[in-house]
């Protein structure tokens, strides 16, 4: 496919926003690529990457400055708000997020299901801290840029783009706490790849996402508590009720296989069901769908299909938000 390599006076213009994360973060030595601190902000990334200015026209906004463990739902909703309003801008041909990898996937899963406009937006991060050797920041921004540059990447919905892959928000997971290849689609799903300066797209998000979905922020002023129950041997049902309890109207069932229920998940299931609680099965193994089957008939609980539990997570936070009953949320995981 083509790359993107305009003559210097026809540079997209690219609106990069900072969340925050590991790219804007420094250790003590060049050699230290754990136990680092957020230092920096936006302005000293781009500081490291000048080269951005022979490949666009860049203007930059610090959203928040945090570690990605820190971004909640008011975070999710300002973010989505400010990449709506600057792609709504004639002048913006693109939005580049920075963002701390460890929640990456559920941010860009998001903005995939709720931003309005069919240009391009990616979001990076970076595995290794500004100061180490090898920081892998600086050329993921470039790449970044060069992605949302491209006229490929309009309609693709959001894309992940570190260590020379494009990945698809919907897919992209975290599945490695420090290789800088950390990022993949759980079967190793990529949309593309970066070599020799270009981006070349070999396949397109196949899911609804951005312009084709119902979500519409507009109506939205908070997202619904949803909360994530994990499975393993021996698990009670108090999880279950901590949740019900603490106000979720959602729970996101991390189960063990595709998505089984054991007895005590089964009676926690039932707990949250008569409280009006949606349920969702998804599943702790890293790939493969969680099949409907016959439990969910029974406790009208809703299978996962390919999403993780935090991606699951927020769908059911936007499906709550939009007063979807059990049969449209059932719709919403086999479209989205
Ligand atoms: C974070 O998610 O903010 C810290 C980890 C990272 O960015 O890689």
């Amino acid at each position: 496919m083509t790359s993107s390599n305009r003559t210097p006076n026809t540079l997209r213009q690219i609106v990069i926003l900072g969340v925050g994360g590991t790219i804007a973060a420094s250790a003590a030595s060049a050699t230290q690529t754990h136990d680092y601190k957020l230092t920096g902000t936006l302005d000293t990334v781009l500081e490291q990457v000048p080269q951005l200015g022979e490949i666009a026209n860049i203007r930059s906004e610090q959203v928040v400055n945090v570690a990605s463990h820190e971004v909640d739902n008011a975070v999710l909703l300002r973010l989505a708000s400010r990449v709506n309003e600057h792609l709504a801008d004639p002048a913006v041909d693109g939005v580049v997020i920075t963002h701390g990898t460890d929640t990456l996937e559920e941010t860009t899963y998001f903005l995939h299901l709720v931003v309005k406009i069919a240009k391009p937006v990616v979001v990076t991060g970076a595995m290794r801290p500004s100061s180490a050797l090898s920081a892998d920041g600086p050329l993921n921004l470039y790449n970044a840029v060069r992605v949302a540059i491209s006229e490929d990447a309009a309609g693709m919905g959001v894309l992940v783009v570190l260590d020379e892959r494009v990945v698809s928000a919907r897919d992209a997971t975290k599945t490695h706490t420090s290789a800088t290849d950390a990022f993949r689609g759980p079967d190793s799903v990529e949309l593309g790849a970066l070599s020799g300066g270009r981006v070349r797209f070999a396949a397109s998000p196949l899911r609804r996402h951005t312009c084709d979905t119902s979500f519409d922020l507009a109506a939205v002023q908070a997202l619904p508590q949803v909360d994530i129950v994990y499975g393993y041997q021996n698990a009670g049902t108090h999880f279950f009720r901590a949740a019900i309890e603490a106000g979720a109207r959602g729970i996101v069932f991390a189960a063990t296989g595709n998505g089984s229920l054991s007895e005590a998940a089964k009676a926690g299931v039932l707990m949250a069901r008569e409280r009006g609680v949606a349920v969702v099965r998804s599943s702790r193994v890293a790939a493969g769908a969680v099949s409907e089957c016959a439990d969910d008939a029974c406790y009208h609980t809703i299978a996962a299909d390919t999403l993780n539990p935090p991606k699951a997570r927020i769908l059911l936070m936007l499906g709550l938000a939009h007063g979807m009953d059990t049969t449209a949320l059932r719709r919403a995981f086999e479209i989205y």
